[in-house]
Formats: C-alpha cells, sequence, structure tokens
C-alpha cells in the first residue's frame, strides 16, 4: 500500500523528490501561512507521517487521526508537540538540531550588533532626513570589546553564539541546567543577555518581570529561542521604566501579532521568526525531515530521533 505524508508548509525541493523517489504519496499544505487547524485535522487522515511546522499543534488528537507513525518536524524546538501523547502512541519524532546553530547563532549576532550598535534607528534616521553633519554625540550605542555576553542556555546554538562573541572582545557568562552561573549572577552581571534554552514548563517566562528587576539598566535582551521563554508584558514595562535598555526578538508569544509595546518602542529591533532561515541551511532542514520521514516509517534509525 502506498503511504501517504502531509507536508504542512512547502519545504525545500529536495525534501520533496526523496519522499516521491522514495515512493510516498505526497500532500503539501501550500501556505505560506500556516496551515488551518480544521485543515490539519482533516488532510492527516489517512497520513502515516507528517513533516510538520513549529507553529502546528501536534497533540494526541492529530496523531490519532492519522493515525501517524511519525512526525518529523521542520524545526529543532518541539514545544508544540505533545510528546507523551507520542509515546504512549507509539509515534517517533524527528527534528532538525545541528543543521541550523550557525544560521540561528548568526541571527543572534545580528541582533546583538543592531541593537547594541543601534542600526535600525539609525537607519531611519538617515531615511527620515533628519542627518544634519557629524557629530561626537550622534546615536552612542554599546561597545562590544570588554562587554559580558550572558548566555541561557548552552546548547549547541548558545556555544555557537558564545564562539561568535568571544571574537569581538566579549566576555561569556552562562547558565545552563548542569553548568555555568546561577541565573540572577547573569542577569545582574550581563550587559547582553541571550537566550538559547528549549521551551519547556520549566522555562514558561523564564525572563518576567523579577528577572528585569536584577538586569542592568543599560543591559540588552536577546531571544532567539520561543517567545513564551520571555513575560513579553514584563518586557515592555521594563523597557518602558527603563529598566533595561533594548531588545531583539526574533520570536514572540503570539506570533505572528506583536506586542503593541514592542512595535511601539524604536529601542527594540525585530525580525519575524527568521533564525534558520538561510537557503543552504532550509535545505538541510527540508532534506533531513524527508529523510526521518522516510527512515521513520521504514523501521530503520532516524537520523534525529527525539526520545521519549
Ligand atoms: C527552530 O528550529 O526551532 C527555529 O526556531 C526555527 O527557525
Amino acid at each position: 500500500m502506498v503511504e501517504k505524508v502531509l507536508i504542512t508548509q512547502p519545504i525545500d525541493p529536495q525534501g520533496m523528490l526523496l519522499l516521491e523517489e522514495a515512493g510516498f504519496t505526497v500532500d503539501v499544505w501550500p501556505g505560506p501561512e500556516p496551515i488551518p487547524d480544521a485543515v490539519l485535522r482533516d488532510r492527516v487522515q489517512g497520513c502515516s507521517g507528517i513533516i510538520s511546522m513549529l507553529t502546528d499543534p501536534i497533540d494526541a488528537d492529530v496523531m490519532a487521526r492519522g493515525p501517524l507513525r511519525v512526525v518529523a518536524q521542520h524545526a529543532v524546538g518541539i514545544n508544540n508537540i505533545d510528546l507523551n501523547a507520542a509515546a504512549s502512541q507509539g509515534v517517533r519524532i524527528g527534528h532538525t538540531p545541528g543543521v541550523l546553530t550557525d544560521a540561528t547563532a548568526d541571527l543572534a549576532m545580528a541582533l546583538l550588533l543592531s541593537t547594541a550598535r543601534r542600526i535600525v534607528e539609525a537607519d531611519h534616521y538617515v531615511r527620515d532626513g533628519h542627518w544634519k553633519g557629524w557629530s561626537p554625540t550622534l546615536l552612542r550605542g554599546m561597545e562590544l570589546n570588554g562587554s559580558v555576553l550572558g548566555i541561557v542556555g548552552m546548547g549547541r546554538i548558545g556555544q555557537a553564539v558564545a564562539q561568535r562573541a568571544k571574537a569581538f572582545g566579549m566576555k561569556i557568562l552562562h547558565h545552563g541546567r548542569t553548568s555555568g552561573c546561577d541565573l540572577d549572577t547573569l542577569l545582574a552581571e550581563s550587559d547582553i543577555v541571550s537566550l538559547h534554552c528549549p521551551l519547556t514548563p520549566q522555562t514558561h517566562h523564564l525572563i518576567g518581570a523579577q528577572a528585569f528587576e536584577r538586569m542592568k539598566n543599560s543591559a540588552i535582551l536577546i531571544n532567539t529561542a520561543r517567545g513564551s521563554v520571555v513575560d513579553e508584558g514584563a518586557l515592555v514595562n521594563a523597557l518602558e521604566r527603563g529598566q533595561i535598555a533594548g531588545a531583539g526578538l526574533d520570536v514572540f508569544e503570539e506570533e505572528p501579532t506583536v506586542h503593541p509595546g514592542l512595535m511601539a518602542n524604536s529601542k527594540v529591533v525585530m525580525v519575524p521568526h527568521i533564525g534558520s532561515a538561510t537557503l543552504s541551511t532550509r535545505r538541510k532542514m527540508g532534506e533531513m525531515v524527508a529523510t526521518d520521514v522516510i527512515l521513520g516509517l521504514q523501521g530503520e534509525p532516524m537520523l534525529h530521533e527525539v526520545k521519549s
């Protein structure tokens, strides 16, 4: 029997080709917006595998409707997948660690540089015709050399950011589950705090009102992890009260909705969840999820199976 795979957004064509060559029937939601919930639950029926995006709620009902045997998530973060339901229904889960480390670390550095050196503000200043000539006091920002970068979550991406930041002369502190300093020390001593932990019940709103109280008034927060690691309302308050100086954000609590207090604040640099969005990384991610669906459905070891 020909097995069917649902892909909830178009992936790199190479990944599609791998699935077709392996003889699977493929149903692709055309995007570019996420597949609506009701459509996901309808179209997953009769599918053995799914290539899911981080926006799709892969819960017990979705898995049972297939019934699915394999979920391959086109992301490293898997907070949208009910792992307990997967374990009890015998569904194998794959994801895409490793291939997106450099792209995501690069984007964290881009946000770090943009906020520290006020690049977006400066761009608007020039475009809006405010520039009247060189001035010693114009748009002064934070010097990276000698500044302290506090990395929360020292996995692959956190380590890659540390490596890049060291090349800029930054001093590194880190806080992880099993290594580094405690979070309060990191928050109090860092000039820039960059988040690289997964979203779990333990890290939900890890950075909230109390954390902002501990941070330096001159500090900048960078988030390329998941929006809900930060209490967005508390972040807006902290920025408005001058408890911290700025933020560089790739991720938000209610994507694609952005808190109006962030929209209104020129000290915030925002991009639309593009951490892994380079051509070569997205190609590797597409190939990886396709390969994992094929291997998973054939009962073979997957490239990156999440152990439940
Ligand atoms: C991931 O893989 O979890 C990233 O957020 C995608 O850019």
